[in-house]
């Protein structure tokens, strides 16, 4: 199959990863990719979303794969599928459930899926009065796309205020700010989970655990993820059960009544309660750096799966997953996530150990290339992935892995995996 990817991070990289090992041959075109992808295919670069169709559409391109949020909330699907083209991810309409936390609140709510108890609201009266009925600390989120940094946990009744009005000012995120979520704090451990979806059905992959901090024991600045392994034992069958009835058939048939049937990625940011499923917050699109770990544990094709998505046939595939465990180390650029840093040159010591070289692999992401050598580019540049038996040996190798990358300032969290273990 001639497949284009969407993307330039480690989370396509991966997909492109998991595709190019399939038995079966394709070839693959990124836009834009990173300084490592045309190592597996080949970079473009067509930003226009019309122009890009009509790229795919002369080049007989037979599956287009959208990694990112941002071009989903803007339609490429749409655009893609006026033409007649095979896209997996969902509509800008549907997109509508990461790009509006408001939209997505009141579809929970009207569905009956279990959330935080909230308020959506434009009037900073309205959001003081509910934050007051809260004991701290006190969950407030832009309703819009915020680069991931638009949710703050506020430790007191004077924080919360001072984060709602400036919010509600457009001061902290714009637009994106101008309407507000003031929601409880929900006690528990958090998961992530992904449904591929077609609209109708649903292949659901393992859990997996992120850790948004930067520093180790969960201290620092949120990220967009430092690591993450899968899959992870704080979920049972009971578990999964749960969140398939409660909150993934819920969705798909909530989604279709809306006139906005969901094909693509639902990630599903869960907080468990008590023994609970409860969704904080979901996304339309596979999680960096979930995807990262997930991707090496698909026995099937990823590539045939996200076709039958693509062309709503997934009742047609079962899908296999290996019986390993993954975990990927996220290294980051040395001012992540505050500021860009300056390009570093990435030295990878040649891996002579068999252990490593057959149990581990390098997903690239924030990478450029000039005359041959890779630069860390800023932001996370790369996420070594290790492969094991158990959660232990996946994240010994992962980090035997991290001590053969080398560039000025790179930056790691050494406990990565460490609820698991
Ligand atoms: P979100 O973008 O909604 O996933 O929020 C980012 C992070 O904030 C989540 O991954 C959680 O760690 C945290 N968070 C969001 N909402 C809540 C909540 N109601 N209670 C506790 N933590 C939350
Ligand atoms: N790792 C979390 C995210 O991609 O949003």
């Amino acid at each position: 199959m001639k497949i284009l990817i969407l993307g330039s991070g480690g989370r396509e990289y991966s997909i492109a990863r998991a595709i190019v090992n399939e038995n079966e041959q394709h070839k693959l075109f990124f836009q834009p990719g990173n300084g490592a992808t045309d190592a597996l295919g080949t970079n473009i670069n067509i930003k226009d979303y019309n122009d890009l169709a009509d790229f795919a559409k002369e080049n007989n391109i037979e599956l287009t794969i959208v990694g990112p949020e941002a071009p989903l909330v803007d339609g490429v699907v749409d655009i893609f599928k006026a033409k007649g083209l095979n896209i997996f991810g969902p509509s800008k309409a549907a997109a509508q459930l990461e790009g509006s936390k408001v939209y997505m609140k009141n579809f929970l709510a009207k569905y009956n899926i279990p959330t935080a108890r909230y308020i959506e609201t434009e009037s900073i009266e309205d959001a003081f009065k509910f934050a007051d009925t809260l004991n701290a600390p006190i969950v407030v989120k832009a309703d819009g796309l915020c680069g991931g940094k638009g949710v703050i946990i506020a430790q007191n009744h004077d924080e919360a205020k001072v984060a709602i009005s400036e919010m509600l000012s457009g001061k902290s995120f714009g637009d994106a700010g101008l309407k507000v979520i003031v929601e409880e704090f929900l006690d528990g451990y958090e998961l992530s989970m992904f449904a591929v979806c077609d609209g109708d059905d649903y292949i659901l992959l393992q859990a997996a655990q992120d850790h948004k901090r930067l520093l180790d024991g969960d201290k620092g600045p949120n990220t967009g993820g430092m690591g993450a392994y899968a899959p992870t034992p704080l979920v049972d069958e009971e578990l999964y059960q749960k969140v398939k009835d409660r909150v993934i058939r819920p969705t798909l048939d909530g989604m279709k009544k809306e006139g906005a049937p969901f094909e693509g990625v639902l990630f599903i940011g869960i907080m468990v309660v008590n023994g609970e499923p409860i969704t904080l917050e979901f996304n339309v699109r596979f999680g960096d750096p979930e995807c990262e770990i997930l991707m090496p544990l698909m026995l099937s094709s990823v590539s045939d799966m996200f076709y039958k998505a693509a062309t709503n046939r997934l009742s047609e595939i079962k899908v296999n997953f290996s019986s390993q465990y993954a975990v990927g180390v996220v290294m980051a650029s040395e001012n992540y996530p505050y500021k860009s840093s300056t390009p570093a040159e990435i030295i990878v010591d040649e891996v002579h150990h068999d252990e490593i070289r057959d149990n581990t692999h390098i997903s690239y992401a924030g990478v450029s290339k000039e005359d041959g050598v890779l630069y860390a580019d800023g932001g996370r540049v790369l996420v070594c992935v290790g492969l094991g038996d158990t959660i232990k040996q996946a994240r010994d190798r992962a980090y035997l892995r991290c001590g053969q990358v080398h560039f000025m300032g790179k930056k790691i969290r050494t406990d990565i995996a460490y609820q698991a273990l």
